[in-house]
């Protein structure tokens, strides 16, 4: 038995030496050292060993184990060592190469045009208040001055979700809501941007759009204010020397009412197809808060009054940016919108 450890000892060492992989290291591990390996076969051979000899044969089966061991594990460090150095020698990393840039968002022209127009309302004091999308009949028209039957609520068809809830038509309800939550005695002055729904779909309408609507109340206020703060703001929005031209109109809920027309941005007034020769362009709607509207919302129109006006900001975008079709903004297309 001692010959046959001396052997398989020997032949161990000579194979472990040959081996020049690491999967060749471990098939020579199992095969000497493994549960069914050589080694433990041995071992099993020593019960039919005598007493006295069995404590020797086996302190020779630990010395050769643990020979074994130390060969493997110095041989799996070389291994390693030289795959690693194979490794290093033949891969090329080239550390000057630009990363992969993740692309980039960035704003919808949207809402770059409605933070313009905070921006210039801000400056001038306006905070910004908001209102629910899903709106009350009572708030949408009924405080504005237009009751059930009045042939106004033509002009703005809507989604009724029930007789008395709608998709607001306008951000004028945020008038009656501010006005209602205010106190009568304290000065309001607000911008209220917002979504706002109407059955309309052509190139220049969406039955979803957005809308900027401003209030301020306060005492002696007059057109000339109104006029004022909307000159200052087309001025800022489309530069200094872009006309502004003031149109009586109707809104149930101002009177006097005006539209609001700038000089057409393509042409300069001299009239082309977007202004359709006329040379101007409508932007807006406004007008004196009507005595009405500030009686139904608990404001005394003998002390105070006030102006409105709302806009329509993918009209702005379109002249700001020469964008010719309102639906490109909802279409979600990369190529439009990197543009921007
Ligand atoms: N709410 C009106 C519209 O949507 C615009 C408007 C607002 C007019 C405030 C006057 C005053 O057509």
């Amino acid at each position: 038995m001692e010959q046959q450890l001396k052997e398989l000892r020997e032949s161990a060492v000579i194979e472990l030496a040959k081996a020049d992989s690491l999967d060749m290291l471990n098939d020579l591990r199992v095969k000497y050292l493994g549960k069914k390996g050589s080694l433990t076969s041995i071992l099993r051979g020593m019960g039919a060993l005598s007493a006295e000899e069995r404590p020797r044969i086996g302190q020779i089966v630990n010395e050769i184990r643990a020979e074994l061991e130390g060969v493997i594990e110095a041989k799996g460090t070389e291994l390693k060592e030289a795959e690693l150095t194979k490794r290093l020698a033949s891969e090329r990393i080239d550390v000057t190469l630009p990363g992969r840039q993740p692309s980039e968002g960035h704003r919808h022209p949207l809402t770059l045009t409605l933070e313009r127009i905070k921006e210039i309302f801000m400056q001038l004091g306006f905070t910004v208040a908001e209102g629910p999308e899903v709106e009350q009949d009572y708030y949408n028209f009924e405080l504005l001055n237009l009751p059930k039957d009045h042939p106004a609520r033509d002009m703005q068809d809507s989604f009724y979700i029930t007789e008395e809830i709608l998709l607001r038509t306008h951000t004028s309800p945020i008038q009656a809501r501010t006005m209602q939550a205010a106190n009568p005695n304290d000065p309001v002055k607000i911008i209220a941007p917002g979504k706002v729904y109407r059955r309309d779909y052509d190139a220049t309408h969406s039955p979803m759009f957005t809308q900027v609507e401003g209030l301020l109340i306060d005492k002696n206020i007059s057109f000339a204010d109104l006029k004022g703060t909307l000159e200052l703001f087309i001025h800022q929005m489309f530069g200094d020397n872009v006309g502004v031209r003031f149109r009586p109109s109707f809104f149930p809920f101002t009177e006097p009412s005006a539209e609001v027309d700038i000089s057409c941005v393509i042409c300069g007034g001299k009239g082309c197809r977007v202004c359709k020769g006329t040379g101007w362009l409508e932007i807006l709607g406004s007008g004196m808060v009507h005595p009405n509207v500030l009686k139904m919302n608990n404001f005394d129109p003998e002390k105070v009054s006030g102006f409105a006006f709302g806009m329509g900001v993918e009209r702005i975008a379109m002249l700001l940016y020469g964008i010719d079709d309102l639906r490109l903004f909802y279409d979600n297309d990369l190529r439009f919108l990197r543009q921007f």
